[in-house]
């Protein structure tokens, strides 16, 4: 694993999925240039700043897997590995990150910083790569990544309207008219951002669990003005606290990893202290919307994982899709018990904030839309397999959400079992497959070849028809494409010929499956007793 963020971006580089640009460019086409690149991009050569800018490092499956040194498949076993086995942070007096004292006090001047706009909407620079430590007094530390809009050359608002650890935390200090200290860390080892953005259950440190995911403790130092830590390996490291003013003035609007522009919001205002970096830092403009998009799916898998673990579900696969910026949506394929359709829809509409939740059976492959639509249309009645809950805690961005000033909005959740319906026959879900398909050399065919010719003979067709009679009266049922396999030899056409002597003389039946069968043997289908019994 990557072990700082210098060797993310070297490991993007040398992976060809970094680009160097060292011509001057406008800090205000950075937005778009990343949007409209295939890599992450390095701007050397911000005209007028002093600090090159990264972005787009977690932009795609691909750039997010090399960032952590492994497949993106296996991120989210990381993470759950990270919350199983956390290790405590510890502290060092040697941080790379303050390095350089780059601002304090009086000098404090966001504006120097590279911080471009994203969307043409946004109503300011806003800070988007910020992990941001607080200390609660009752829980120990807390960390999560908010955005800061930078208001004033030392004020930015921080956007915490959603029910998060900060915001409680912010709050009680509010209510005591106190500020609430923290450290913003820009920069760090992705691990860091991930542990961070993930919600673990209360009271446990976002941190350790970062300490857990890559084997090796977080580094934290202390800051100057706050009694707060800061994380030792960062690029760039600010001080500030945020102000027990309240939610008492607008900001925004962004444009959120929904892909929508996000609302107005009300936040408070966040005063920052002081300005450390390493020496020579990059500053990393985190990219609206795609990387923390792509970021998001892991963690959204190993918390939907957990849920269902919890409930013992045996989960076959999990896949958390982009259409529903990876963080609304999940399609989950089981191998199901009487029950378990509905039980793992419970499990996962509890596991943080997904809306929408598909379970199908192992059969399907979560990761085929078209599959997928196929279980929902065939193996679906909405009114005993849709499950609607209203009332459920929001994430408040959720564009669809009704919302009353003065009020934290509630959404509703919704759960498709698409499972195949237990009190069903199992045949009638048997998929189309194509005969012979495994044996078949396609290619050899679709060339100019010409295929076999069958050149039935009428005694021949005749003692394979009886044979066929008599196999069919003692054996088992066959179906038709066994039938042909069995009598290769004898050609496609003598079989036909074959089966219809049979059928010609009210010989053939079949059987419940569908199988071929002797009209007198056991197994023959007995027909339905009233005309109108559509028995499929
Ligand atoms: C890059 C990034 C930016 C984020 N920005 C915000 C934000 O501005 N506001 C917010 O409420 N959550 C934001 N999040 C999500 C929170 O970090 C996440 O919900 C976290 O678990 C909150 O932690 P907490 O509950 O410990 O406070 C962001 C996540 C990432 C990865």
């Amino acid at each position: 694993m990557a072990r700082d963020f210098r060797d993310v971006i070297e490991s993007l580089r040398e992976a060809g999925e970094l680009k160097v640009i060292s011509r001057p460019v406008d800090i205000r086409y950075i937005g778009t240039l990343v949007e409209e690149s295939d890599t992450a991009l390095l701007f050397e050569n911000v005209a007028g700043y002093d600090m090159p800018v990264v972005a787009g490092l977690l932009g795609s499956q691909r750039r997010v897997g090399i960032s952590f040194g492994c497949d993106y498949t296996e991120i989210h076993a990381r993470l759950e590995y990270g919350l199983s086995n956390p290790i405590p942070s510890v502290r060092t007096d040697s941080a790379p990150g303050r390095q350089i004292a780059y601002q304090l006090g009086d000098d404090v001047d966001l504006f120097s910083l590279p911080v471009p706009l994203f969307a043409a909407l946004d109503g300011g620079p806003m800070i988007t790569a910020g992990v941001i430590i607080a200390r609660d007094d009752k829980s120990g530390l807390n960390a999560g990544a908010y955005r800061l809009m930078i208001r004033e050359k030392n004020l930015t608002c921080i956007d915490i309207v959603t029910p998060n650890d900060l915001r409680r935390i912010a709050e009680r200090n509010t209510a005591e008219g106190k500020s609430t200290p923290i450290s913003i860390n820009i920069g760090t080892n992705p691990a860091v951002t991930w542990a961070t953005a993930y919600r673990p259950p209360p009271h446990i440190d976002e941190l350790e669990i970062a300490g857990g995911m890559m084997d090796e403790p977080v580094r934290l130092s202390p800051c100057e003005t706050i009694d707060v830590p800061c994380i030792a390996d960062s690029e760039i490291i600010m001080e500030g606290e945020i102000l027990p003013t309240g939610w008492t003035k607008p900001e925004g609007r962004f444009g959120e990893f929904h892909r929508s522009m996000g609302a107005l919001h009300w936040n408070p205002h966040v005063k920052i202290n002081a300005i450390y970096t390493r020496k020579n830092p990059i500053y990393w403009a985190f990219h609206m919307p795609w990387e923390v998009i792509c970021m998001y799916g892991p963690i959204q898998e190993a918390s939907l994982r957990r849920s269902l673990k919890e409930a013992n579900i045996n989960v076959s696969a999990v896949n958390i899709t982009p259409g529903g910026s990876c963080y609304f949506h999940a399609i989950v394929s089981i191998e199901a018990r009487v029950g378990d359709g509905k039980l793992a829809l419970m499990a996962a509409l509890a596991s943080d904030d997904f809306k929408h939740i598909v379970v199908v059976d192992d059969d399907i492959d979560v990761f085929n839309p078209l599959e997928v639509e196929r279980a929902i249309a065939s193996r679906v009645q909405a009114d005993k397999d849709v499950m609607i809950i209203s009332g459920v805690r929001a994430k408040p961005l959720d564009p669809s959400l009704e919302l009353v000033t003065g009020r934290m909005p509630t959404t509703a959740k919704m759960g498709i079992d698409a499972t195949i319906p237990r009190d069903l026959p199992k045949e009638r879900f048997d998929k189309v497959a194509y005969a012979f398909e495994d044996e078949v050399d396609a290619q050899a065919y679709l060339g100019d070849t010409e295929g076999n010719v069958d050149t039935p003979d009428e005694v021949a067709i005749t003692a394979l028809a009886d044979r066929l009679c008599e196999q069919l009266l003692n054996g088992d049922p066959m179906y038709y494409s066994e039938i042909l396999k069995q009598e290769w030899s004898a050609g496609n056409s003598a079989v036909n010929r074959a089966l219809a002597s049979l059928h010609e003389r009210d010989l053939m039946w079949q059987d419940e499956l569908g199988r071929v069968c002797h009209k007198n043997s056991p197994q023959a289908a007995v027909p339905p007793t009233s005309k109108l019994t559509n028995r499929a």
